[in-house]
């Protein structure tokens, strides 16, 4: 249903409510599995609004940098859909929840293999391996290129992250040899857990993911740059995706409170998108036993029912 355009007064008043509101819970905890995210500080709390027109409306903490993590899943799958079509996607990858954990080896084994989704780390591995590069240095300059592109400048791998998770990261690559070992993985399977580890530690603001997400909302085009990054044909498929698996065992949930497309990752960072007109971010490190940020989902669903943004 297309709405009218958002009031962008009233937005800015509703971004603040929803930070004051959300702040006050103080529940749930750091991701812990990589020991650089144990370590940022809790109570950091940053919300952003970028409409599909390019104004960016910011509260709280917005322009401290933290770690995308599985929030690149969807960028990556962009990226790669403009490579190799979204039917190859479909096929290879798959387009259902898993309805288990974001890094099961139980979800391959029930579909011989294959990931079922782009946005859970296996798909997500698939993902990357289908990229087309003559090397894994072109394959890994694609990503950071088309991630910059997106965000409207050039962004970089947090090296503090990168290193802890490259050295704790061993439950994705046995995924990644799993994959293999099916037939399901279309490149190296160190190389291709590298990149994706690597691509999990870029660095991001609120701001930036807000900008990335309004190029989403703006039909492919940055609306900051005015450049466009993915062919729209594109975006109903990642917006589908994004409600079926991008809050992994809570997208139901999130789909039935915010009523928007979303993604999560364990840095703290929610991002959803309000298609033709605003993508909203949110980042606040404490994560629920699923691995959404806590607040990052209250403040969603503070701005969905206040303005009304819901799609169904
Ligand atoms: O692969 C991992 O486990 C992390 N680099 C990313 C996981 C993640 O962000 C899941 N999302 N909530």
């Amino acid at each position: 249903m297309q709405k009218n355009i958002i009031d962008t007064k009233k937005l800015e008043a509703v971004l603040k409510q929803a930070h004051s509101t959300a702040e006050s819970d103080q529940s749930g905890a750091n991701a812990s599995y990589i020991p650089a995210l144990a370590k940022v500080p809790s109570n950091l709390f940053g919300l952003t609004a970028v409409t599909a027109d390019g104004t960016v409306l910011e509260t709280g903490d917005s322009s401290y940098p933290f770690a995308i993590e599985s929030i690149s899943k969807v960028f990556s799958m962009a990226l790669v859909m403009e490579a190799v079509g979204a039917q190859e996607m479909l096929k290879k990858v798959g387009a259902d929840p898993t309805g288990l954990p974001f890094n099961s080896v139980m979800a391959l084994e029930l579909h011989r293999g294959k990931p079922l989704s782009p946005l859970v780390n296996a798909g997500a591995m698939a993902t990357v391996s289908l990229l087309p590069a003559a090397n894994a240095d072109e394959k890994w300059q694609k990503i950071l290129d088309g991630y910059s592109q997106f965000a409207g400048h050039s962004l970089e791998v947090m090296d503090a992250v990168y290193t802890s998770e490259a050295a704790t990261n061993s439950h994705n690559k046995g995924i990644a040899w799993l994959m293999s070992s099916y037939g399901t993985l279309y490149d190296d399977p160190d190389t291709t857990c590298d990149i994706y580890t690597k691509q999990c530690s870029i660095a991001i603001t609120c701001k930036d993911l807000a900008v990335m997400g309004s190029t989403l909302a703006n039909g492919g085009v940055n609306p900051i740059t005015g450049k466009a990054i993915i062919n729209p044909e594109f975006l109903p498929h990642i917006f589908a995706e994004m409600t079926m698996e991008g809050l992994y065992g809570a997208s139901g949930d999130f789909a039935y409170t915010v009523g928007l497309p979303g993604k999560s990752g364990v840095g703290g960072g929610l991002l959803a998108v309000v298609p033709g007109q605003l993508a909203l971010s949110a980042f606040s490190p404490r994560l629920d036993p699923i691995g959404n940020s806590v607040r990052g989902q209250k403040a969603m669903r503070f701005i969905s029912d206040a303005l009304d943004l819901s799609l169904y």
